[in-house]
């Protein structure tokens, strides 16, 4: 089990390779202090600048900036994706399986027309008819799951996905010293792509997302909490260093963008 950031409270975002990874997660973020500490021990509230949730928030803003259908977020937790990526012009529907991370989303939303629709439910059985949305988003979940976990996701989220439709999710990069717990840690660009092709889904790009040199050169941005200089570091790992990812078939971590073949 991973403890939080500050060691707090314990929550299940694991990689371990057991049948029980799908239920530790769904049973996790039930805890009450686990979800209302979550973005905190996470640096993802509005006044936290963190380089990898900038990343994310604009990978994300490019690939689904042309989605004009629904667009479902699967494991939506607190909000903290969907509320930098309304004004898409498009209706927006979380689940998650979680009252406390769906309440802590609540507070962390400012009402107005376009309040996304937030639904508790179980990302494994999506109450939506088939076909539905123009794109599927799924963080911090998808990669928790082992590989069963993650066929039983992409069989689901291709159902209700329009012929055509996307999948953007973040997943574990390569990493020279593997941790044996970790399956994701040794997934290639290339074995990914094995992965999807086999579930029916093309890898149509990948951004990568853990570079070393934006880490390094947004620390002192980061540390003065200068967010646009952090999200110019962003802009280089995901403009111009992303193609290196697919290019050596090894990315330290990063989001795939995936269309329903
Ligand atoms: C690590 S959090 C990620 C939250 C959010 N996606 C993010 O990027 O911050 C994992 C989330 O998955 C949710 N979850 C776990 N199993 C689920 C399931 N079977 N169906 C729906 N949500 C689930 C948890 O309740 C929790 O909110």
């Amino acid at each position: 089990m991973r403890v939080g950031k500050r060691g707090s409270h314990r929550s299940p975002e694991v990689n371990n390779r057991s049948s029980d990874a799908r239920e530790d997660l769904r049973k996790g973020y039930q805890d009450e202090a686990v979800a209302r500490t979550y973005e905190e021990e996470r640096d993802f509230r509005e006044g936290d600048v963190s380089l990898h949730y900038e990343t994310e928030v604009l990978a994300l803003s490019e690939a689904l900036g042309d989605v004009r259908a629904p667009v479902l977020e699967v494991a939506v937790g607190t909000g903290r994706l969907c509320r930098r990526l309304m004004g898409f012009g498009t209706r927006y529907v979380g689940i998650d399986v979680s009252a406390q991370m769906l309440k802590e989303a609540e507070k962390n939303l400012e009402y107005g027309t376009d309040h996304p629709r937030l639904i508790r439910g179980d990302a494994f059985q999506l109450p939506f008819r088939d076909g539905y949305f123009g794109a599927a988003i799924g963080f911090r979940f998808i990669k928790h799951l082992d590989t069963g976990g993650r066929r039983l996701m992409y069989k689901e989220l291709k159902r209700v996905l329009a012929d055509e439709g996307l999948l953007v999710f973040d997943f574990y990069g390569w990493r020279r010293r593997a941790s044996k717990k970790k399956e994701g840690d040794r997934l290639t660009v290339g074995a990914l792509r094995s992965e999807l092709e086999e579930n029916g889904l093309k890898l149509i790009k990948v951004y990568g997302t853990r570079h070393v040199i934006c880490d390094v050169i947004s620390v002192p941005f980061r540390w003065l909490k200068i967010r646009p200089a952090v999200q110019a570091a962003g802009w280089i790992g995901v403009k111009i260093l992303s193609p290196l990812d697919e290019l050596l078939d090894r990315s330290r971590g990063g989001i795939a963008v995936c269309k329903k073949s």
